[in-house]
């Protein structure tokens, strides 16, 4: 979702826009720009589209050393050059990440004021006023709070004013900006990595502060407008990401990364007594998981495990939802926040509403450093390093792999923990082993999949429908095995897709069952099951893929390598844009 860059300082400015630019392509966009200074005079070029259609308006060797630079994703307005970032009004420029909610009202006291706008964007209305508040006081920090006491939202603002030339503020509420340090200048951007080849070093900013930079000094001032001092950070996290290697999407880079992910974080928590770093969820009276997207999958697969192994009620919510529902949490509960991000608006909001009503908070959050991760009681990082396609897959198994130590935490013996070790090799066996592109060429030319399974095999069909849907643009639903005859089997007609997983031994003949009734109506069935219940008959299942049998719940895990890799050559094979596919954004910093 947008993305801010800035500099100010010896450099030229636009190369280190542009390649601040590239790196946060991967949040989502789908147009650019850049505003930067020569003398007093403000600069603005923008493009709809990939940031090579803005780097080819760009004079690289243009002498200016201050600019702001956004990729925006439309939220007010489509994505056309005139809604795209940096806005004017007046002496005021600035790039915006976030939504001012009350820009409707703003926008029309401004209006009566005289203000003509261009956009449809709430961006252009907070340029607006803070332009109405400067051209009043001629003093751009007194513009600011007063800017902040009207404006309700989330924002994060890079901001350059004409007839100061030699400073950009920023101003930051409820959307993630930072502030890079470096020997020679000052660099604004909306996450660390997007200037990880200029510095590591770099301060982050609370809700409601802001600050003055210029190339030789950098004023933070807190809520109330005071004087901070400031505390500069060195990024811990992982530098090596924007680089495909030998494979032709990041999707598929990172699914190969998986083995690997999954050997650091066992590596790390199943060795002495690690896992004792680890909360133990067992002493509180109910766990509450708040997620989006995948991640509330993953937080689905917890749900299971932790109530088999914890016995303690578990409920997952959507991060979206639980905001405005009625809570009946207290201090005795824990409410986890799951989000590879860390950044994804609804989960921070939920994180905060936890915090209100007393809850404990635990993350298991992927991005070190992120706005999720500094908000709650106590992260647990998901050692996945730096995910860049949009669909996430190492995220997300990183997350499963997290909640299941959490519900094994307890009770981890010397066979359970041999049994999870075994995880790493099985899947790159699974990923080698079976001719994914083939198999999703029977599926890739409908329109319509579904996904079967019971308890967490169910939870894992959520994610592999999604996984499918958002990246082939094929249509698919997941549904519990046991309830598609409820309503949904009149879509199976002859030759539907239809995955079905079966891991768990409890419930193999209930799920057979639900499978034989989409056979008998034509289904085409494609079976992924656990080896210890490779014994199912071949009048039920088109294609098989078998799933190498360690422990019982962590078969089912497994089964959605196979799910990912389908999904991926589907989109291969429909010519889709696999790592950013449309109308998506990698973080979704807009609630
Ligand atoms: C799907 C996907 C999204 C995210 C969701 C939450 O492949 O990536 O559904 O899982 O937007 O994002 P995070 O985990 O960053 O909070």
């Amino acid at each position: 979702m947008c993305g801010i860059i800035g500099y100010i300082g010896k450099k030229k400015a636009l190369p280190i826009l542009l390649e601040g630019l590239k790196a946060l392509e991967y949040r989502g966009y789908d147009s650019s720009g850049v505003a930067f200074l020569k003398g007093k005079n403000v600069n603005i070029i923008k493009a709809v589209g990939p940031i090579v259609a803005l780097e080819k308006k760009l004079n690289l060797d243009e002498d200016t050393f201050v600019g702001i630079g956004h990729t925006r994703w439309a939220t007010h307005g489509v994505p056309n050059e005139v809604n795209s970032h940096p806005h004017t009004s007046g002496a005021v420029t600035l790039v915006h990440n976030g939504i001012i909610e009350n820009y409707n009202e703003l926008k029309s006291f401004l209006e009566v004021e005289g203000v003509k706008f261009k956009s449809e964007t709430d961006s252009e209305v907070a340029a607006a006023l803070i332009n109405y508040f400067y051209e009043k006081s001629k003093n751009i920090l007194e513009a600011i709070q007063k800017f902040k006491g009207k404006a309700k939202g989330s924002y994060a603002i890079g901001l350059i004013v004409s007839n100061d030339v030699n400073k950009i503020y920023v101003i930051k509420n409820m959307s993630p900006l930072i502030i890079g340090i470096s020997e020679d200048g000052h660099y604004l951007a909306s996450d660390v990595p997007a200037i990880l080849n200029r510095t590591d070093k770099y301060i982050t900013l609370l809700d409601g502060e802001y600050a003055e930079i210029s190339f030789e000094s950098l004023v933070l001032y807190d809520n109330e407008g005071k004087e901070k001092c400031i505390e500069i950070k060195t990024f811990q996290g992982d530098a090596t990401c924007i680089d495909k290697g030998k494979f032709e999407h990041f999707m598929l880079k990172e699914i190969n990364e998986e083995p690997d992910v999954v050997k650091t974080i066992l590596t790390k928590y199943l060795v002495n007594d690690a896992l004792k770093e680890l909360p133990d969820l067992s002493k509180y009276r109910g766990v509450t998981i708040v997620a989006c997207g995948s991640a509330m999958h993953a937080g689905l697969i917890g749900k299971y495990i932790i109530e088999s192994h914890l016995n303690i009620p578990v409920t997952v919510e959507i991060a979206s939802e639980f905001k405005y529902k009625k809570l009946l949490l207290n201090k005795e509960d824990v409410v986890i926040a799951i989000s590879q991000s860390g950044e994804t608006a609804d989960t921070l909001a939920a994180v905060k509403i936890a915090k209100s009503v007393g809850c404990h908070t635990i993350g298991i959050v992927n991005v070190k450093e992120s706005s999720i991760a500094r908000e709650v009681d106590n992260v647990v990082y998901t050692l996945a390093g730096s995910e860049i396609a949009v669909a996430t897959t190492k995220a997300y198994l990183a997350q499963v792999i997290i909640l299941y130590l959490m519900g094994f935490r307890n009770e981890m013996n010397k066979t359970m923990s041999t049994s999870f070790l075994k995880i790493p090799n099985q899947i790159s066996k699974l990923i080698t082993s079976y001719d994914y592109e083939k198999i999703a060429s029977y599926i890739e030319k409908n329109e319509s999949v579904f996904f079967i399974g019971r308890l967490i095999d169910y939870a894992l069909c959520m994610e592999g429908s999604l996984k499918l849907k958002e990246v082939s643009y094929i249509h698919s639903e997941a549904y519990a095995a046991g309830e598609l005859k409820h309503g949904t089997i009149s879509l199976i007609t002859d030759g539907t897709p239809v995955f079905a997983i079966l891991t768990d031994q409890n419930i193999a003949d209930k799920t057979i069952s639900n499978i034989k009734e989409v056979k008998v109506r034509g289904a085409k069935v494609i079976l992924i099951v656990s080896e210890s219940l490779d014994n199912v008959s071949k009048d039920v299942y088109d294609e098989k893929i078998v799933i190498p049998s360690i422990y019982k719940e962590i078969d089912s895990l497994l089964s959605v390598i196979p799910l990912q890799l389908i999904a991926y050559y589907c989109a291969k094979l429909r010519g889709c844009a696999i790592d950013k596919p449309r109308n998506l954004a990698k973080s979704v910093t807009v609630e």
